[in-house]
């Protein structure tokens, strides 16, 4: 097997929003890449070895008293660079050309000429052929720095792309979103004609490697993973599994705040399937106790990680042998920590036992560091691992707890499961389950009048929250077809003795949050 780290693309972020996309982009076109911050240190690229550097785009302007700027010597090693937007600027200002301001800011789709169908726009038809492409920026380049040509103009940027010393590229556009059409191609352009890649990172390659380090690293030791069935850890434990089989236990807590069949198919699929060792706890009544009378979703989190924190250490005592923790831990989390904008808030996975490992003196090992999102979902794919866990929406740590508003009692989460059940199977049925980021239901501390036959009632209203989403951070709430809202509603009324009114949230996320707590 070839080292999948052998080609490697360096991503310089220049503080774009667009940074993770690019990133993205270069490994789905199956070329290893990692983001880095602008400034890291010449030593320490010229020590990374890239195949190819892209300098990312940047909301500054060259011209800032603070812009985000490279060393020179950087453009002297003879690692070819593509530049992005301010990325093809800097080149531009480093090399002696010169930006100016547009005389209007150039936001959304554009079309640009290109001039020489070579190199970055091999494929690109003849000389001359007009183009989509997304723009988004307020400086341009008005003076080509020496040696360097012209290959795409627009009405609004004269020099939209360029080229230089064999190795040097910028564009003025963001080839990285869906908006500029062949901009894979130019990606794929610079990556294999230009960088020479051959395109080694699939997630074939990953699996081989990943079990093989995990083997390395692991040695003889024993490995405790927390499973919570959720697509990251499934795949952190079936790739322990294949790499070093019963050494690696997985704990799964059935804390009673599950879904309604989720726990007995975890054990289904990683027990009876995988043949994971895996330790099924049942710690239901545990959990209720502890969340008796408790009404502050804030202490309902604490109280909730404590427990598990509790029930980890005992466990891990108990099995004995232990000497790492696994965890799902995905790339934008490490890209967060050390990125241009600094740690930012974007989702954490919660139900990371943040602490623990320091705290029982456990090595970690996090196999999935590397990982985008979707690259783990090909990696679940290549492990066997069902769609239906691979594909499963993001669930909080603190599960049914945070979608109960109130206390969480026995005969309330059975409520809430039973009409939860219902919405999961209703837009499953509908064919939109794949499309929606979260859907669920939240129950409210409300009773309100209803009318059944003859009599009155007097019970619960239930709410039903879905959303689109990219990463959890904003949310738009889902236009569903009304007969889905309406066979949702009357199976809940119908069936669920103890709701009789169902109300669908359309508030988007902000001003609202996803989950209700
Ligand atoms: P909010 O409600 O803040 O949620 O808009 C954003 C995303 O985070 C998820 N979430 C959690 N995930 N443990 C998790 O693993 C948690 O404690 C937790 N709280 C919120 C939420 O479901 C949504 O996807």
């Amino acid at each position: 097997m070839g080292n999948i780290h052998n080609e490697k693309i360096l991503v310089l972020d220049f503080g774009s929003q667009y940074t993770q996309l690019i990133a993205r982009r270069i490994r789905m076109c199956q070329v290893y890449c990692e983001i880095h911050p602008f400034n890291m240190h010449l030593k320490d690229i010229e020590a990374f070895h890239p195949r190819g550097i892209i300098f990312s785009g940047s909301p500054s302007s060259i011209y800032d008293d603070d812009a985000p700027m490279v060393q020179r010597e950087l453009l002297d090693l003879d690692i070819p660079i593509l530049g992005i937007c301010y990325g093809m600027q800097l080149l531009t200002h480093l090399l002696g050309g010169k930006v100016m301001r547009a005389p209007k800011r150039e936001y959304g789709k554009a079309q640009i000429v290109v001039d020489d169908p070579s190199d970055i726009f091999a494929g690109f038809g003849k000389k001359g052929t007009r183009h989509h492409v997304w723009m988004s920026h307020g400086d341009r380049i008005e003076v080509l720095p020496d040696g360097f040509e012209r290959i795409a103009h627009s009405r609004n940027s004269p020099i939209a792309a360029m080229k230089g010393r064999g190795t040097l590229f910028g564009v003025q556009f963001h080839p990285e979103v869906v908006h500029t059409p062949k901009g894979i191609e130019i990606l794929k352009n610079f990556l294999f004609t230009v960088c020479g890649c051959s395109g080694s990172w699939t997630m074939k390659s990953f699996v081989q490697d990943a079990i093989s380090t995990i083997r390395r690293d692991v040695g003889r030791e024993g490995v405790l993973c927390a499973l919570s069935g959720g697509v990251d850890s499934s795949v952190v434990a079936v790739l322990l599994h294949r790499a070093i089989g019963k050494r690696s236990v997985c704990l799964f807590v059935d804390n009673g705040l599950l879904r309604k069949g989720e726990a007995d198919e975890v054990e289904v699929v990683f027990k009876d399937h995988f043949k994971i060792n895996l330790v099924r706890v049942d710690a239901q009544e545990h959990f209720l106790r502890k969340l008796e009378k408790v009404v502050d979703p804030e202490k309902k989190r604490r109280v909730i990680g404590n427990e598990f924190i509790y029930l980890f250490e005992r466990w891990a005592r108990e099995l004995g042998g232990i000497t790492y923790l696994a965890q799902g831990t995905l790339y934008p989390d490490v890209i967060e920590s050390t990125s241009f904008k600094g740690s930012s808030a974007t989702i954490k996975s919660h139900h990371n036992v943040g602490g623990l490992p320091d705290r029982m003196g456990l090595k970690l090992i996090e196999p999935l560091r590397e990982l985008f999102k979707d690259e783990v979902r090909l990696v679940g794919k290549e492990l066997g691992i069902p769609d239906r866990i691979i594909n499963r929406q993001p669930f909080p740590g603190p599960g049914l707890a945070v979608r109960i508003i109130g206390e969480v009692t026995p005969e309330r989460l059975s409520l809430l499961r039973e009409a939860d059940d219902i919405v999961r199977q209703e837009i499953s049925r509908a064919g939109l389950y794949g499309e929606i980021w979260q859907s669920f239901a939240v129950l409210l501390p409300v009773k309100t009048v209803g009318v059944m036959g003859d009599g009155r009632t007097y019970e619960n209203v239930l709410a039903i929250r879905a959303v689109k989403s990219v990463d959890g951070m904003t949310a738009d709430w889902v236009r569903f077809p009304y007969g889905v809202l309406e066979r949702i509603s009357s199976q809940i009324t119908n069936e669920i003795k103890g709701i009789n009114r169902v109300v669908y949230d359309i508030s988007s996320k902000p001003p609202s949050t996803i989950e209700w707590e």
